[in-house]
């Protein structure tokens, strides 16, 4: 019986293994099939595409992350009492949770209030949510946490099975900013589609500023942005088989300040092939890109008429001293 439900067990593990390597075959190919070459920046994140954004979160320019971490440490008794309201257990849920560094911050505070809540960290990267389960609960005694790993909205309707209480959701560091502004509000529609009336929403944006220092931010001069973006195609060889020489692109970023949109590329250097599986051929001329990443920039504006315009009211705003970024606490109406 035992080596029944192992076997079980085993198989269980293979398949959705298999699904998900399939999942990323059929995006790579359809993306790299299509004009122009695009690839899905959510697959960035293998072990070493954490680490370099680890290492990102670290380097000089990027300064989202310092932003962030600013408005938590100043902030975290005026955010944390407006989460708690009137003191009923509630799910803390985190999208994208990464390292967990802010939410650490909130979560610190919160159990020092004596807050009853369980933290759900949901990340599509294996390697995170299997180090947040053994770390957090030695750096934050009592937390109650049971990590999700896997895509956000099918992990938030299991974590809606697993409990019936009220839901606070957290989506920081401008995690959004991955999304161009249409597609963040068709977003934050389906979001709302998964709460209810009264369930919260603390979310990050990056603001609008001066576009040298954005720019600066997706092109360090240590070139970890550069190696960030690389290691997609890294994965790519190692997980689907295939032969990128990642000697012959380089990478591109621009900013454009009308629309706040951030964009990385990778740039072929040839005109050159690359073979995926030993089945698809994809032909690269000179100078053609691959689309990696979008990179939002917001206006505090804007925010709120996302807010409105996918169900929620924008209750507080909570900046860092140079205004670069926000976070907004919203309450599904
Ligand atoms: C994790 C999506 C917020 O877009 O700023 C950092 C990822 N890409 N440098 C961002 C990223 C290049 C980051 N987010």
């Amino acid at each position: 019986m035992k080596n029944m439900d192992t076997s079980l067990m085993q198989a269980g593990k293979n398949r959705t293994s298999k699904a998900k390597t399939d999942q990323f075959y059929d995006d790579v190919i359809s993306g790299l099939g299509s004009v122009p070459k695009h690839l899905h920046s959510k697959y960035f994140y293998d072990a070493n595409g954490d680490k370099l954004f680890q290492d990102l979160m670290n380097c000089e320019e990027y300064y989202p992350t310092n932003c962030e971490l600013e408005i938590f440490s100043e902030k975290a008794p005026e955010i944390c009492r407006a989460i708690i309201g009137d003191r009923d257990a509630f799910d803390l849920i985190e999208l994208g949770a990464g390292d967990a560094t802010k939410s650490t911050y909130l979560m610190q505070y919160l159990l020092e209030q004596g807050a009853d809540f369980t933290y759900l960290p949901i990340d599509i990267s294996e390697n995170v949510i299997s180090c947040l389960n053994v770390t957090l609960p030695v750096t934050l005694p009592g937390l109650q946490i049971n990590g999700l790993n896997g895509e956000y909205f099918d992990m938030l309707e299991k974590a809606a099975s697993i409990s019936n209480k009220r839901k606070v959701i957290m989506f920081l560091g401008s995690n959004i900013g991955n999304m161009a502004v249409p597609e963040a509000e068709i977003f934050c529609m389906e979001l709302r589609n998964h709460l209810s009336a009264g369930d919260m929403l603390l979310i990050g944006f990056d603001l609008k500023k001066n576009p040298k220092t954005v720019l600066a931010a997706y092109n360090d001069k240590e070139g970890i942005t550069k190696k960030f973006n690389l290691n997609l195609l890294e994965r790519i060889n190692r997980e689907l088989n295939a032969d990128f020489d990642l000697s012959q692109f380089d990478h591109y970023p621009i900013y454009d300040p009308e629309t706040g949109a951030c964009k990385s590329y990778l740039v072929s250097l040839t005109d050159q092939q690359v073979n995926i599986n030993g089945t698809e051929a994809i032909h690269f001329v000179k100078d053609e890109c691959i689309f990696m990443e979008i990179s939002q920039k917001f206006t505090i504006t804007q925010t709120d008429h996302i807010a409105r315009h996918a169900g929620f009211k924008p209750l507080n705003h909570y900046f860092d001293s140079r205004r670069w970024f926000i976070d907004v606490i919203w309450a599904a109406e």
